[in-house]
């Protein structure tokens, strides 16, 4: 798919009717998200990759708006060593994967991970050593219900050329 098709067509689908990712897929959308830009080269990625359906409910159970993810074929958790840029940089890799996700035919849901009281739950219950932030949790699947694009505001009313 071309770069910008991805960008467009890419959206948050919640509803997900199972069925198993391929592990070469999985790895594409992984290493889409090692690609990202990162502030000083530090790529302080660890991407926690969760397939199974027991561990998916239990995560999707502590966050508060990703109990989806138990329905999910597969999330990945993205942390970062906790530099100066991590949240940047998680976020850099965790839009690379959604587009690689879009690439390839799968959907996708970003649900908040840095900033949310659940994050230190989630970590202790996959034995997340001290010192990582989980910046997001990017779920992945395939569609039950077609999800209705999200409304974007027009663009010339976001663009300020040569000044606000
Ligand atoms: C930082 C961030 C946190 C988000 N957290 C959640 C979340 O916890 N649960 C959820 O359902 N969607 C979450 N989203 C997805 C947004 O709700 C979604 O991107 C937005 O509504 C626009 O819809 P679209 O992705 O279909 O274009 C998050 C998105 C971002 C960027």
């Amino acid at each position: 798919m071309e770069t910008l098709q991805a960008i467009a067509a890419r959206h948050s689908t919640r509803a997900f009717r199972g069925g198993e990712i391929p592990e070469e897929v999985l790895m594409k959308i992984l290493d889409a998200g090692r690609r990202a830009p990162t502030a000083r080269n530090e790529q302080p990625w660890e991407f926690v990759l969760v397939t199974d359906r027991e561990k998916l409910r239990r995560i999707g159970g502590m966050t508060d708006h990703g109990g989806f993810i138990a329905e999910c074929s597969a999330c990945i958790l993205v942390y970062c060593r906790d530099t100066k840029y991590y949240l940047e940089d998680g976020c850099a890799a965790t839009e690379n994967m959604l587009l690689a996700a879009t690439d390839r035919g799968v959907e996708s849901c970003w649900v908040a991970g840095d900033k949310k009281p659940y994050c230190a739950a989630i970590s202790g219950y996959l034995g997340v050593p001290a010192g990582y932030r989980l910046v997001s949790l990017v779920a992945l699947g395939y569609e039950r219900e077609s999800a209705r694009p999200k409304v974007r505001r027009p663009l010339e009313k976001m663009v300020h050329r040569n000044g606000w």
